[in-house]
């Protein structure tokens, strides 16, 4: 009965998408239902031109008008080797607006580790510790989803993503229980190969894939 009525109220604007949208809406109605929910990764995947954007547009549509905080960014085919850039622009909305010190107190512990990757930070002398990167920028996500709650993150085109973007994406879609976020995933089935493929699966399992 609710979700009709939900539906009802969320003009269609996708031709025969009512179930993806559905499911959209609900994991968006639990993530504003309470702040500590666990978080949810949905995952759009499907061949080129077959709507993955135009969901993902649909969904900040309706996160939008439930009062969400909406965060998006999209991998590009030439930007692969970038490391961390899709992950950077995904928070770039907090990290501009956050003077430095309030950054060093929203990461604590881990500005030093996860600062430069995010570029709010020097790099130190050191090389950084990949997985410490990484645990960091978990860690950095689960304190932003406190803050901007409900936060909901839109990533495009994730089959090209940078390898370390998914390397958090997998270890975020590990730890969802303690992080109240929605993530909404795009990817192409192929386009993806090696350790980037691998951490990717590993966090579309975690997930749940929408009709297809
Ligand atoms: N269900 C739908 N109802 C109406 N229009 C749609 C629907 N799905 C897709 N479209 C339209 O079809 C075109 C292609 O869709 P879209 O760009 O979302 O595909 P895509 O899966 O993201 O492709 P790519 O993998 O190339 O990024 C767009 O103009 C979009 O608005
Ligand atoms: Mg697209």
């Amino acid at each position: 009965m609710t979700e009709v009525r939900r539906a009802g109220a969320v003009p269609a604007s996708l031709w025969e998408r009512d179930e993806e949208v559905a499911t959209i809406t609900r994991a968006v109605d639990t993530l504003c239902a309470d702040r500590s929910s666990p978080g949810t990764l949905l995952e759009a995947r499907g061949e080129a031109g077959v709507g993955k954007t135009a969901l993902l547009a649909e969904t900040r549509r309706i996160a939008e008008a439930r009062g969400c905080t909406v965060w998006s960014a999209r991998g590009g085919e030439t930007l692969r080797s970038v490391p961390f850039n899709v992950v950077r622009q995904l928070l770039q909305p907090a990290l501009v607006s956050m003077l430095p010190e309030e950054a060093r107190e929203y990461l604590g512990d881990w500005y030093d580790i996860a600062g430069p990757a995010l570029g709010i930070a020097d790099p130190g002398e050191r090389q950084a510790d990949p997985q410490g990167v990484c645990d960091g920028l978990v860690a950095a996500v689960r304190r932003l989803s406190r803050r901007e709650w409900p936060l909901v993150l839109l990533i495009d085109d994730a089959h090209w993503a940078d390898q370390e973007t998914l390397r958090w994406l997998a270890a975020l879609a590990e730890r969802l229980d303690e992080t109240s976020v929605l993530v909404v995933i795009a990817r192409r089935p192929g386009d993806v190969s090696g350790d980037s493929a691998r951490h990717l699966d590993a966090a579309t399992a975690v997930g749940r894939p929408l009709a297809r």
